[in-house]
């Protein structure tokens, strides 16, 4: 242990120790020379002080304990049901295929009726065609009967006597999931109790129709084996009582608030009932790991000069390195030259000039549209949010990622400039093109899931038309912000 800890940083500290900015230099020949030994005695220190968090970063995570080794949750505890149709399935099956793995992933789709034409290839999930549906009542005017159907997949699943079972999840065809975080979020609760966890719409006029208590469908949502056997048996019933509400998943939660229980709300599942540009929302994500993502169809592609498709893959490809990680975020500042770095790890970074407070940068900014699009009244969504310029030119510089490389020291993440035309840029980070952030692989243990806390970053102090941040866990009583010393007063 002792070893690979002198090993590691010194390897690093080579490859990563930056020259010394030309604006220090300078300073410092302006100084009488007194000054300059203090100078060099703090510069030493700060490095001295960089090279301590390296080290942080490199300690080995916290042995796990073999007792809980046993009953640790994987991927294979879960059955998913994904609830689909003859008629879309042809067109979602890359939504699925993004995050479905026949080796590691248990899941079924369930069809109307048999496509005959689909492509049953071993590396998707068995399609299973549902029970007919039509001796039950549906009266919503101008809604779907298919809800009752898709409402039916809880029971039609569990009754497949799945064995070692933990967790059944529940998400439509267009819902991608990141399995990893899932697991890890799942992890946190206890199986053998009776819980349904997922999220309620990001659009106040949604919920308000629907409850706030309500796990929607398009997010995903799990609910307990022990919790599904018993919903298995008794859906049937309620399924009788509520012909007058419109989708499957307000029936699932009129059942199971009959049997009493409640949802655990869990913020990483994303009913995504916005159009337009996700960027303002998946750049504030909150520190709850990136469970699901829904209607990707009707939103523009997460990275620009991509499609849907290209950018939903470079997305995923970053979630693979690092799935914990993914569009977490984390605010560093350089105070040399007055600047605050927002990074949402996988995505893109903004760089503010000047002092952003961080509690100001953990608001969505609003570039995002509702759901729907003839609504009279104002759409509100269930978050505090900040303007975002109309006027690209008045927009904070965005850097989106390029490329994410990996090896035994970590990861780097490279985020290159957007540009944008005709705009005349400000002067601070005007030659700036590429960021990139170093940081190792998140590891989320159920403990760490259940008190998560924000990580820190440096900026390292060596920019031109490239600079480095530096991810890393915040020490004890480290504080987020531009002037974070304890004050001194005299
Ligand atoms: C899945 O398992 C099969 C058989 O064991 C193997 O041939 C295949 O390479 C595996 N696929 C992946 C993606 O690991
Ligand atoms: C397969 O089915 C889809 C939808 O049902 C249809 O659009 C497509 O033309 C079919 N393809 C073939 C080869 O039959
Ligand atoms: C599941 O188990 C029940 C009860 O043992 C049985 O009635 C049913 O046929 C089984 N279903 C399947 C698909 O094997
Ligand atoms: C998206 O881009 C990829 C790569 O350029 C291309 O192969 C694919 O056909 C494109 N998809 C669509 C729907 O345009
Ligand atoms: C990203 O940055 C690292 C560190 O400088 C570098 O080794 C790597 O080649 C870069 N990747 C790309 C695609 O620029
Ligand atoms: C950039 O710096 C120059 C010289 O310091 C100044 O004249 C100019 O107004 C600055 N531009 C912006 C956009 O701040
Ligand atoms: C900044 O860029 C210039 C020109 O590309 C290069 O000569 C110089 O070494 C760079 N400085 C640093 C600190 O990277």
């Amino acid at each position: 242990m002792h070893q690979r800890k002198k090993k590691e940083p010194s390897s690093l500290s080579t490859s990563q120790d930056p020259p010394m900015p030309a604006n220090l230099i300078k300073s410092v020949t302006r100084f009488p020379p007194c000054f300059k030994s203090l100078l060099l005695i703090f510069s030493l220190l700060l490095n001295l002080y960089l090279l301590g968090n390296l080290w942080y970063t490199f300690a080995p995570p916290p042995p796990i304990i073999s007792r809980l080794a046993a009953s640790t949750t994987t991927r294979r505890h879960i059955v998913f049901a994904i609830a689909s149709s003859s008629l879309s399935w042809p067109r979602r099956e890359p939504y699925v295929r993004l995050w479905y793995s026949p080796n590691t992933t248990r899941a079924f789709a369930f069809l109307d009726r048999p496509v005959s034409n689909a492509s049953s290839s071993p590396d998707m999930p068995p399609m299973v065609v549902s029970a007919d549906t039509s001796k039950f009542p549906y009266t919503f005017k101008g809604g779907l009967r298919s809800a009752i159907r898709v409402a039916r997949v809880v029971k039609e699943v569990v009754d497949r006597n799945e064995s070692n079972v933990r967790w059944f999840v529940f998400g439509d065809d267009d819902t991608v999931f990141f399995v990893d975080n899932l697991v890890n979020t799942l992890s946190k609760y206890d199986h053998e109790k009776w819980f349904y966890i997922g999220s309620n719409s990001e659009c106040y006029e949604q919920n308000v129709k629907n409850s706030f208590d309500m796990a929607f469908g398009g997010g995903g949502f799990a609910i307990s084996h022990s919790l599904a056997r018993v919903l298995a048996r008794v859906l049937d019933s309620c399924l009788t009582r509520y012909p007058h509400l419109y989708g499957s998943d307000a029936r699932i939660y009129s059942c199971l608030a009959e049997l009493g229980v409640g949802l655990t709300h869990e913020p990483g599942f994303h009913q995504v009932d916005m159009r337009g540009n996700l960027f303002g929302m998946l750049t504030a994500h909150p520190l709850s790991p990136l469970v699901s993502l829904h209607h990707l169809e009707a939103v523009d592609p997460l990275f620009p000069h991509m499609n849907r498709t290209q950018a939903l893959e470079h997305f995923i490809t970053a979630a693979n390195v690092d799935p914990a990680r993914i569009l977490q975020q984390t605010v560093c500042y350089d105070r040399s030259n007055s600047l605050t770095f927002s990074v949402s790890w996988g995505l893109a970074i903004q760089v503010f000039q000047g002092k952003e407070l961080l509690p100001d940068l953990l608001s969505p900014q609003k570039t995002f549209m509702p759901w729907r699009r003839s609504s009279k009244v104002d759409t509100h969504f269930m978050f505090k949010m900040r303007d975002y310029p109309r006027d690209p030119c008045k927009r904070t510089p965005v850097f989106f990622l390029e490329s994410v490389t990996s090896d035994k020291r970590g990861i780097w993440s490279n985020y290159t400039r957007l540009d944008v035309e005709n705009c005349f840029e400000f002067n601070a980070t005007e030659q700036l093109k590429q960021i990139r952030v170093f940081s190792t692989k998140l590891v989320l243990d159920s403990e760490r899931m259940k008190a998560p806390r924000r990580q820190c970053c440096n900026v390292l102090p060596s920019w031109n038309d490239s600079m480095t941040i530096h991810i890393r866990p915040c020490g004890n009583d480290e504080l987020i912000s531009m002037h974070s010393e304890t004050p001194v007063f005299s």
